[in-house]
């Protein structure tokens, strides 16, 4: 008797790719209620998300005895209780690598963007303010602080520094070989990375650690004038303290790729501040490193239903 295929159900909006595997089911649904997701999961053994679910205790208490793996297509884990999860004995995997250079292209984005007032002339032009007074900075012999000097953050060290920027980095887990090799500066605590830099942007896994990181004291340590960026997780930079930070003139601009709470309400205090830019959580939204993620998500997935746990996270 062959034994029955193993099913995956991946339920966030993600580029697949192939989905015909001998021996799998797998089942795209882009965009998956939740109840659905509940209401279904007891026929799988494995799920693939991307930030949008929230593998939670009642996900993982719906799933039931099937389950096995449970996939992220992308880097953050936030969105998965990950204690649950082990103590239910599931394996979590992400795709750790594949949406790296489309997230720090993201972040260097921004932070052009904030430099030059790109969405407040894109309004002004808009509603018939032809606004020619507006001056931007050159971020050319400028210094870019880097919270995180992991892949993400090195890769946004190595663009800044193509356009000519000086770039410090505060990171306590990277060894000092790491700042040798990339060029990077190294700033022993936060307080030094912010007391130096005309630009800060973070590239931490959002962690009880991070969570707030950047709050009113630590905004108010940068120089009047600087940039805020947050490509990394909702909430590193505290929402509250940005804004205040942004209407009373201390910063410059910030440019902000992600919320604490996603999507955000039509109130939410990002939409009313002063010279910010949003995107919508698109760091690893590129045609590029979707049909990565989709792919090594799935292979790491199916590697793992198949009993090779030597590519776990
Ligand atoms: C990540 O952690 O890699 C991003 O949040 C990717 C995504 O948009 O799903």
């Amino acid at each position: 008797t062959t034994a029955a295929p193993k099913r995956v159900l991946i339920c966030d909006e993600m580029n697949p790719g192939n989905l015909d595997f001998p021996g799998f089911e797998l089942e795209y649904e882009g965009n998956l209620p939740r109840e659905e997701i509940l209401r279904r999961l007891p026929d799988f053994d494995a799920l693939i998300t991307r930030s949008r679910t929230k593998v939670d205790r009642e996900l993982i208490d719906a799933a039931g005895p099937r389950l096995k793996v449970i996939g992220r297509g992308g880097v953050g884990v936030d969105n998965i209780d990950l204690d649950y999860a082990s103590l239910r004995g599931l394996l979590v995997l992400n795709a750790p690598e594949s949406n790296n250079v489309s997230a720090a292209e993201l972040a260097i984005m921004h932070l052009m963007a904030a430099a030059r007032g790109l969405t407040r002339s894109d309004a002004k032009t808009r509603a018939g303010d032809w606004d020619r007074k507006f001056l931007g900075l050159e971020l050319k012999d400028r210094t870019l602080g880097i919270i995180g000097l992991g892949r993400i953050g090195s890769m946004v060290a190595d663009r800044a520094q193509g356009i000519r920027m000086n770039v410090v980095a505060y990171d306590p887990y990277v060894p000092e070989s790491k700042f040798e090799r990339l060029g990077v500066k190294r700033a022993a605590t936060l307080d030094e990375l912010l007391a130096q830099v005309d630009a800060v942007t973070v590239h931490t896994p959002l962690t009880d650690e991070t969570r707030g990181m950047l709050g009113e004291a630590e905004l108010a340590k940068l120089k009047p004038g600087s940039i805020a960026v947050n490509a990394a997780r909702g909430g590193i930079i505290d929402e509250q303290a940005l804004v205040a930070a942004l209407n009373s003139g201390h910063l410059f601009a910030a440019g902000i790729d992600v919320f604490v709470d996603e999507p955000p309400t039509p109130d939410h205090i990002f939409l009313h501040a002063k010279n910010l830019g949003i995107t919508a959580h698109l760091g690893a939204n590129t045609v590029e490193a979707q049909e990565r993620v989709g792919a090594e998500i799935v292979d790491r997935v199916l590697a793992a239903l198949q009993g090779d746990v030597s590519k776990g996270a």
